[in-house]
């Protein structure tokens, strides 16, 4: 089976797209593919209750007890080397992976990141598009390599920036789009798998 492990921070609606896409176009049978586990370093995350609901299990590595970045991601990694999984999802996982992560799962680790790559790389990326006087905004899925945001692009999606536009009302178009490109992205990786 080709083990798939989530992670995410937050509200996990880009995780319930994937596994909804998962579950529904059946990549088990297409694919052999399985969405094994959402982790969490968040408690608190929204999505641990929605991953749940949806039938996938979930797990919590709360990123405060852990005394450097280095520690975390090496018990992060335990967890989700028990999956031994051929791809890691990055779904609004708002930590920054040390360079031994990123290698430990080089060529299987993707991200989606709210702007249209490589401009606006990092945080508050709605309100710096509007700020710029973007015409188009969107989002980006990447493979994930040691540099912020800047690995080999996978797949795109942009959307108008209209001109009553705050950043809310950006990020929410923008993340319709993410729900449609992400689990399209990984299904692609999937497909182009041996
Ligand atoms: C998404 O918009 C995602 O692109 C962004 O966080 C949101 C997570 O929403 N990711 C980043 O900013 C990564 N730096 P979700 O938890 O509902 O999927």
């Amino acid at each position: 089976t080709k083990n798939i492990v989530i992670l995410i921070s937050g509200s996990g609606s880009n995780m319930a797209a994937i596994v909804q896409a998962a579950q529904q176009q059946d990549w088990h049978q297409a694919f052999g593919a399985s969405i094994s586990a959402v982790i969490s370093n968040r408690p608190g995350a929204a999505g641990l209750e929605v991953a749940q609901s949806l039938g996938v299990a979930t797990q919590v590595l709360d990123h405060r007890v852990f005394e450097t970045r280095v520690a975390f991601d090496a018990a992060l990694m335990q967890g989700i080397d028990r999956y031994q999984p051929a791809l890691v999802v990055l779904a609004g996982f708002m930590r920054i992976l040390t360079p031994g992560f990123v290698s430990h799962y080089a060529g299987r680790l993707i991200n989606i990141h709210p702007s249209l790559l490589p401009a606006f790389t990092g945080l508050n990326t709605h309100q710096r598009a509007i700020d710029a006087g973007c015409a188009e905004a969107g989002c980006t899925v990447h493979q994930v390599t040691a540099e912020l945001d800047h690995g080999p692009i996978l797949a795109q999606a942009a959307v108008p920036v209209l001109p009553d536009d705050t950043a809310d009302t950006l990020a929410a178009r923008v993340l319709a789009q993410e729900h449609r490109l992400y689990p399209q992205a990984v299904r692609g990786w999937l497909q182009d798998q041996p």
